[in-house]
């Protein structure tokens, strides 16, 4: 099968698979306030993310490159939304791109179209400190993110086996980027002894990339017509994923809450649970594959707005207030915290 076939596979199973309710921010209740004493007008959406100040607290998690037209228009389209919004974005994996420079065009368009905003590259965990460093320079990249897929590869009958050697890579990476360097998960959550591992190895900041949203798992097999479902309900929801993170974290670097964050609620949940800021991709693909452009930047706009009136609402008005955010945790989310020790 041709890269770009596969690239465009995924996106179609994305679409297809769909998002889950399975992320926990369902056990998430802010606490009500009546007398919140905030004004709409003075809210301050402002995010950092390691170094990095970025004016939405909201962020486009890497999707895709490579695959000719199709996925340049994607990431052109994506790219101009961030550029509206102040969103940070990432683009997909550039290891095609650095194997074939002629996959390169569609990773540059989303410099091109957004030339001030903030723009991170993307590899995965095999990757170099050289590959990393073409990786930024091909698209002028603010910062990195690198890739953890174990369950994706293992899932794969083609995929790696040998996952030795990832945190000494990573460690290289932060030593020679240049630029802050964000290591994710692609959907199946990070607990408290890796992110302390990471944040031991230098980096930025960890994006736990939780459960609960795509599902890389049941888009494999989906594609391959395969039965093999040990996978397809493994992995840290989201919810407990950041809490358990930013709990190793002790604010020494900047933990980012994605995986199946679907709408304005679950992104304000994830940063009550101690997010610095969160990510979405499944769902925005979907909107503008199904709405189109403007579609995607009403559905942008909505999001922002409401953020907003929810910080507003708790009479937070910054996102530090909003990180201390008074919730309860009930449920699954509630039990699994307390069987690992978190209250
Ligand atoms: C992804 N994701 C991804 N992540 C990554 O680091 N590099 C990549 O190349 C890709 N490619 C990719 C393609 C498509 C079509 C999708 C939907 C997703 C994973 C993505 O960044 C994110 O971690 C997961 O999708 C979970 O977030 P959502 O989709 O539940 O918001």
């Amino acid at each position: 099968m041709s890269r770009a076939k596969r690239k465009l596979d995924h996106i179609n199973h994305a679409l297809s698979t769909g998002q889950s309710r399975e992320n926990g921010f369902d056990d998430i209740t802010f606490v009500h306030k009546s007398l919140p004493d905030s004004s709409v007008e003075d809210i301050d959406m402002s995010a950092r993310i390691g170094e990095l100040s970025i004016s939405s607290p909201i962020y486009i998690n890497a999707m895709t490159g490579g695959g000719g037209k199709k996925t340049q228009q994607i990431n052109e389209a994506l790219s101009a939304a961030a550029a509206s919004f102040g969103m940070a974005i990432a683009v997909g994996s550039q290891m095609a791109a650095i194997r074939d420079k002629a996959e390169q065009p569609s990773y540059k368009v989303v410099r091109k179209v957004n030339p001030k905003g903030i723009i991170f590259a993307n590899l995965g965990s095999e990757a170099t400190a050289d590959q990393a460093k073409q990786a930024i320079d091909m698209i002028e990249a603010d910062a990195i993110q690198i890739h953890l897929n174990v369950i994706q590869e293992l899932v794969m009958p083609e995929g790696d086996r040998d996952f030795t050697g990832a945190l000494t890579r990573i460690e290289q990476i932060v030593r020679h980027a240049g630029v802050p360097v964000i290591v994710k998960e692609t959907g199946f959550g990070m607990d408290r002894d890796t992110v302390i591992r990471l944040k031991n190895a230098g980096v930025s900041a960890i994006d736990i990339g939780g459960y609960g949203g795509t599902n890389f798992s049941k888009i494999e097999n989906a594609r391959r017509n395969r039965a093999l479902h040990a996978f397809n309900g493994w992995g840290i929801p989201s919810a407990v994923s950041i809490a358990e993170g930013s709990n190793a974290a002790s604010g020494e670097v900047s933990i980012l809450g994605s995986g199946g964050i679907q709408d304005s609620l679950d992104a304000a949940k994830a940063i009550a649970l101690g997010a610095s800021a969160s990510g979405m991709a499944g769902i925005l693909l979907s909107v503008l594959t199904e709405h189109g452009e403007e579609g995607l930047h009403e559905e942008l706009r909505l999001l922002h707005e409401e953020f907003k009136w929810i910080m507003c609402a708790l009479g937070t008005k910054t996102l530090q207030d909003l990180q201390n955010a008074p919730i309860v945790i009930s449920g699954a989310s509630h039990h699994w915290l307390a069987e690992r020790g978190f209250e």
